[in-house]
């Protein structure tokens, strides 16, 4: 059967934050796209992510028109704290460096960004099978898919972008002499967990316990998000409601009295973790953005953000090259984009290695990790780089 063939000028695999974030930005600058994604919106919406932005990403969603639903349902968070040795240090963002985070789960970016492409007769299209990526070193790349009813598809562009996550078509389709990974691997992983149950905190809670690292969460007055370190082969199905809490309660347990408040367990996962950087995050005419060019341990909370960042910098450069009909605008796209990269796969790997035990961690490992926390709560120079990181860097 003889595909049924689509133009356009930019083809864009994977409709997640990413792939959708950045059809809005090039439609808004006149730029045609269309976005394919194998997952149905559903199962789109029904995975569990993480919960926090930056302040330069509720922007995004709301001066481009997207939606402003974040400003109403989302939380604004002025601080974390951080919990060490059964005591709570406040690190308060507003005060070091004038911002604050929202927490707006990437589930509701999603359904945000799902919204505004549909309202604005966009063409996406969710549950197709099979994507190929073809002819990248060429002016004229392809995405090759079946649609749900097996009908054969073909979507010629002008530039192609694999924004279809870590385990992606788009990555692997790059050489492997074209490409460099930049990887790290960590020997624990999280385990995750949705609880009913009031919130326990105001804020995120980032806990350093003998027992390993644990981060409270939170969603509704009603749903609470709560992670703790485990080893990457731990089985969900292992694990009782009770202990659950136990070993929550236990790693958050301290003098001041703190504990949990406990609901019915509702959703448990281990989430594997590492960090990866691919470059150069162009190939010909393919370029990465998200998830498909890098990750970092959630430790940060980094991830979702990045990929919004990667996309603004890429729409730029997609607009540049296209006006100007010059391919060459494309390559401003990866050193930009990477200088953010490198210093949040930084700042995630040492939120990560500060707080999180390693299997064969000794007491003098134990104790530096007490003295960097102790550093970093007791200085303002200390405090006001997490701060900083953490709400995100400017440009
Ligand atoms: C979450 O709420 O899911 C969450 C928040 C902060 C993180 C990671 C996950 O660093």
């Amino acid at each position: 059967m003889a595909p049924d063939l689509t133009r356009t000028t930019v083809g864009i695999v994977g409709a997640g934050p990413a792939g959708l974030m950045l059809s809005h930005l090039l439609a808004r600058a006149g730029i045609e796209s269309v976005v394919v994604d194998n997952r149905t919106r559903a199962q789109i919406e029904g995975t569990s992510r993480a919960g926090i932005l930056e302040a330069d990403s509720v922007r995004l969603l709301t001066d481009t028109g997207v939606s402003d639903r974040v400003l109403r349902e989302g939380r604004r968070h002025a601080g974390i704290e951080l919990r060490f040795e059964g005591a709570g240090h406040r690190i308060d963002f507003q005060e070091l460096v004038g911002e604050s985070v929202w927490l707006y789960p990437q589930t509701d970016v999603f359904t945000d960004l799902a919204d505004a492409r549909e309202r604005d007769g966009a063409d996406v299209r969710f549950g197709i099978a099979g994507t190929r990526v073809v002819d990248l070193t060429t002016e004229r790349p392809g995405i090759l898919f079946d649609d749900a009813d097996g009908r054969p598809h073909e979507v010629r562009c002008d530039i192609l972008v694999g924004a279809d996550g870590a385990h992606g078509v788009c990555r692997s389709a790059v050489p492997e002499a074209s490409r460099t990974h930049h990887f790290r691997a960590y020997p624990f992983a999280w385990f995750g967990v949705l609880v009913e149950a009031p919130p326990s905190a105001p804020e995120l809670v980032y806990t350093h316990s003998r027992r390993g690292f644990a981060l409270i969460s939170q969603r509704t007055e009603t749903v609470q998000r709560m992670y703790f370190q485990c080893d990457p082969d731990e089985d969900p199905a292992d694990w009782s409601d009770d202990r659950i809490w136990s070993e929550l309660q236990a790693r958050v347990d301290g003098p001041d009295g703190f504990s949990l408040k406990e609901g019915p367990v509702t959703d448990r996962s281990v989430l594997r973790f590492r960090s990866l950087v691919c470059e150069p995050m162009r190939y010909g005419s393919m370029l990465l953005a998200g998830d498909a060019a890098h990750t970092v341990p959630p430790t940060g909370a980094k991830g979702l953000n990045l990929a919004l960042a990667d996309v603004r910098v890429l729409a730029e450069a997609v607009e540049s090259a296209v006006r100007g009909r010059d391919r060459g605008a494309l390559d401003t796209y990866g050193p930009r984009a990477l200088r953010r990269v490198w210093r949040a796969q930084h700042f995630s790997y040492w939120m990560t290695s500060m707080l999180h035990r390693l299997p064969d961690a000794t007491e003098f490992d134990v104790r530096r990790q007490l003295g960097e926390l102790a550093a970093v709560v007791d200085s303002a120079a200390g405090s006001t780089y997490l701060a900083e990181a953490y709400t995100g860097w400017p440009g």
